[in-house]
């Protein structure tokens, strides 16, 4: 049912883990099944320095919050508030149907959440 590569993700996650010097986190759950995912993420020169993730979820929202980790990464702040769903498609190769984008999403959606954070929180 499932492409190869959110099988391959969801068994050897790129990037899973809490990072303890993170710039900024967030957590956030898929309303539908409420799965929870926290992302976290390291900024510099207002570019992804870093992301990683943690949490508990289907194949699909483990997968892309994988690939998400390695998208993000060198992504400006600007670039990542202006993803959305048609980029995550691209992203895991596969249109997953209108329920189960929300759970492909949740990961871009913690981590524009972490980068509000980040820019809102800036003092400068
Ligand atoms: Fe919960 Fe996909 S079923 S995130």
């Amino acid at each position: 049912m499932y492409a190869e590569e959110i099988i391959a993700y969801y068994e050897h996650p790129e990037n899973k883990y809490k990072m303890d010097d993170a710039d900024d986190s967030y957590s956030d759950f898929n309303p539908v099944c409420g799965d929870k995912l926290t992302v976290y993420i390291k900024v510099k020169d207002d570019k992804i320095e870093k992301m990683s993730f943690e949490g508990d979820g289907c194949a699909i929202s483990m997968a892309s919050a994988s690939m998400l980790t390695e998208v993000a990464e060198g992504k400006s702040v600007d670039e990542i508030e202006k993803m959305g769903p048609a980029d995550v498609i691209k992203m895991i190769k596969v249109d997953p149907g209108p329920v189960r984008i929300k759970c492909a999403t949740l990961s871009l959606r913690a981590l524009q959440k972490a980068v509000f954070m980040y820019k809102h929180g800036k003092r400068d």
